[in-house]
C-alpha cells in the first residue's frame, strides 16, 4: 500500500474475525513500529503481545472490576473527564460509533454493553500491551516516544491488512494486566492495541472519524504572504 492508502484509510476497528494472527505477521508489523523515531534513539518502548488464554484471563478480569466498581488504576498520570471542545469531539465520536451500531442515547444497557466491549478489547484475538522503562517514570519524552511507536504500530498493520483500536480502557485496571501479561517490575504500563483481523460485518468498523481542517491545525510565521497580509 502506498503512504496515503494506508493513513487515511487506517481507522480503529472494534469488531474482529476471531482467526489468529500469526507470530511472525506480529513480527514484520513490530520491526515496522520500531522505526518511530525516539528522543536519542532511547526506544523505551517494550511491546508484550498476548493471546489465548492470557488474554482471556485479562478480558474477565477487566470484566469482573468493572463491574464490581473497582476504581481504575492507571499507571500513567490521568487528567479527570474532558471538558469543552474536547468533551464535544468525544461526544461527536460516540454518536457516529453509536448511530453505525444502531444504539440510541437512551438505551442505557446497550450503551454499558458497548462499553463492557471496550474493557474486553473488543474481543480482538491479539492485545499488544505497550510499556516503557520504569527508570523514565516522571518524564514525559517517554510517554512521546510510546504515542510514536504506537501510531507507527497502527498504521503498520493495516498496511498487513490487519485492524487495530488503541485501547485506554484496556489498561484501566493495570494489576489485572500486569498479572496476566507478566509485566516486568521494572516496565510502566502505557497502554494497549487490540489487533486483529476486521470482522467484514460490524458496522463500527466502518466509522470514518473526522478531523479539524488543516487551517484550524496549523499556524505559520514568517511565510512572505503572511508578511504581505499584515503590511
Ligand atoms: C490514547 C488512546 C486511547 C484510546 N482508547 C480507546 C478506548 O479505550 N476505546 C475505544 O473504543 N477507542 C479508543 N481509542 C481510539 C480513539 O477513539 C480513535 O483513535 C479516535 O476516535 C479516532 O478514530 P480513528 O482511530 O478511527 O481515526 C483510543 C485512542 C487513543 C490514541
Amino acid at each position: 500500500m502506498e503512504f496515503d492508502e494506508v493513513v487515511l484509510g487506517r481507522r480503529s476497528i472494534r469488531g474482529y474475525k476471531s482467526d489468529p494472527v500469526p507470530k511472525d505477521v506480529i513480527r514484520e508489523i513490530v520491526a515496522l513500529a520500531t522505526r518511530a523515531p525516539s528522543s536519542m534513539n532511547t526506544q523505551p518502548w517494550h511491546l508484550h503481545v498476548v493471546t489465548g488464554e492470557a488474554l482471556d484471563r485479562i478480558r474477565a478480569g477487566n470484566t469482573e472490576r468493572n463491574l464490581a466498581g473497582v476504581p481504575a488504576s492507571r499507571e500513567i498520570r490521568m487528567h479527570g473527564p474532558y471538558e469543552g471542545k474536547h468533551r464535544q469531539r468525544q461526544k461527536d465520536i460516540a454518536a457516529q460509533l453509536f448511530e453505525a451500531m444502531d444504539i440510541e442515547w437512551s438505551d442505557k444497557e446497550r450503551r454499558r454493553d458497548w462499553v463492557m466491549r471496550g474493557f474486553r478489547q473488543f474481543d480482538a484475538p491479539v492485545s499488544i500491551v505497550i510499556t516503557f522503562d520504569a527508570e523514565l517514570t516522571d518524564n514525559d519524552i517517554a510517554i512521546f516516544d510510546c504515542g510514536a511507536v504506537v501510531n507507527c504500530l497502527v498504521n503498520a498493520a493495516w498496511s498487513r491488512g490487519l485492524g487495530c483500536v488503541i485501547n485506554g480502557q484496556g489498561i484501566m485496571q493495570s494489576p489485572v494486566v500486569r498479572e496476566h501479561a507478566q509485566i516486568p517490575d521494572n516496565e510502566v504500563i502505557m497502554s494497549c492495541v487490540a489487533m486483529g483481523y476486521p470482522a467484514d460485518d460490524f458496522a463500527a468498523n466502518d466509522v470514518v472519524s473526522t478531523r479539524r481542517p488543516v487551517d484550524e491545525v496549523v499556524s505559520f510565521v514568517g511565510y512572505a504572504d503572511e508578511r504581505e497580509a499584515r503590511a
